[in-house]
């Protein structure tokens, strides 16, 4: 997962940080910075237990504002902390969430200002993060408390699984700071494709040529990656079939790793036979030939060149989709180095879908931002130039309306 730049689209927000007694407290500073690194107010509320674990200098020094510890001491004029620092936050975000803090909220109690904050949160959106020991996560009274939350129209993030401060393996540790940083940004998107499948293609491939060396593309695999973060965003569950890329694994996506062009159709077609997706976008730039691959390693001549491989054409993996009788809606990408608009029309008709979106290879490949055309049935739109993860949002915002209603 990457921490990229902001652009000037991404909003700056207010984030009321809460943060419950757990080793997994030193997490949220991270957490913090994280934040403030990426343009939001943050203001932090401690428990008292939480103290014991980090100092609330630290936090204060983190997020450049004093933090607020009880309701007997407000921060603000009003007096009111437990209501006024809720309700002036666009998110509030509880991490670690203690088994503790989850069954006082569960149980609806006001007994501290976390839980008099959870009461009063009304509309806000809320994150809580629960971290614990694996038996106390397991335990039928935490698993209980969980699910009343949820219901309660909470949503937690987590746990994740591994090995606890305590020494033991298992569910229960916090999510890692820049997991929660995709969480939260969750919170202020629109669910535009909640309980959607979406299947994506990105990253280049690469065809071997022997055992050492091959064809591959300058592709970085960002524009995908972004996609398949605002689709899971939007609420969709997302399979990324991923070519090499030196990119992190994209967080809540289930991502199947492949090399070459042959591989990525074989994920993309099992995938398909596995269960019906509503939408298949292909960001992947795929070699378009693969040379007939060597055993071994290929020495050097000494008197010349090696033979060039003979070069054979790789399935066209979105024509092939789009071409099922049960096909998804279709999304392509065009990476054109010049005659963008026409060379886009003609592949969008050649490769039978209904929406493509083109660029120009140059101007995008590598770079964190990029610009576009659409192109579908109706004709050509522009969209300006703009990080590659609002770019995927609008895009996102572009294509639900364009889906089918399930059947
Ligand atoms: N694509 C694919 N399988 C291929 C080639 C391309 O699925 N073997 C998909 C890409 O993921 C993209 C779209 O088709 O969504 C267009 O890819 P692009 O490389 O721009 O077009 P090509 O069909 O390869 O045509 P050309 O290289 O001549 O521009």
């Amino acid at each position: 997962m990457t921490d990229a730049p902001r652009t000037a689209a991404q909003a700056s927000r207010r984030v009321l940080l809460g943060i419950s007694g757990g080793i997994a407290a030193y997490k949220a500073c991270e957490l913090a910075r994280l934040l403030v690194k990426a343009g939001h107010q943050v203001q932090v509320a401690m428990s008292e237990a939480a103290t014991r674990f980090v100092g609330p200098i630290t936090l204060q020094a983190l997020s450049g504002r004093e933090v607020a510890l009880d309701s007997w001491h407000p921060l603000r004029a009003s007096g009111m902390d437990h209501i006024d620092l809720v309700r002036e936050a666009d998110a509030f975000v509880i991490a670690p969430a203690s088994a503790d803090l989850l069954a006082r909220a569960a149980a609806g109690m006001a007994d501290d200002l976390l839980a008099t904050l959870l009461l009063a949160r009304d509309a806000v959106p809320t994150l809580l993060a629960p971290a614990m020991n694996r038996a106390m996560w397991a335990h039928p009274a935490v698993q209980r408390n969980a699910a009343q939350l949820r219901g309660d129209g909470l949503r937690l993030a987590g746990p994740g699984s591994g090995e606890q401060a305590c020494g033991e393996v298992g569910d229960g540790r916090m999510l890692e700071p820049e997991q929660l940083m995709w969480e939260i940004e969750a919170l202020w998107q629109p669910r535009l494709l909640q309980g959607r499948r979406v299947l994506l293609t990105a990253g280049p491939t690469f065809e071997a040529w022997d055992e050492v060396r091959g064809l591959s593309n300058r592709s970085s695999g960002k524009m995908g990656w972004a996609l398949a973060r605002a689709a899971w965003e939007a609420g969709a569950e997302v399979v990324l079939v991923a070519g090499p890329t030196a990119l992190a694994p994209a967080y809540g996506v289930r991502t199947l790793s492949v090399e070459s062009a042959l591989q990525m159709r074989d994920a993309v077609q099992a995938e398909l036979a596995h269960a019906p997706f509503d939408l298949f976008i292909a960001a992947a730039a795929v070699a378009d030939w693969r040379p007939e691959a060597r055993p071994g390693k290929i020495k050097k001549q000494p008197d010349g060149l090696p033979p060039l491989p003979q070069l054979r054409l790789n399935p066209d993996i979105l024509a092939e989709v789009a071409a099922r009788a049960d096909a998804p809606f279709c999304v392509g990408f065009a990476a054109e180095a010049e005659h963008l608009v026409a060379h886009a029309q003609a592949k969008r008709e050649r490769k039978g879908v209904p929406l493509l979106v083109g660029n120009l290879g140059p101007q995008t490949f590598g770079r964190e931002d990029s610009s576009c055309v659409l192109i579908d049935a109706q004709g050509v739109r522009e969209l300006p130039r703009m990080g590659k993860l609002d770019l995927a949002r609008r895009l996102v915002a572009e294509i639900a309306p364009r889906l089918p209603a399930r059947a």
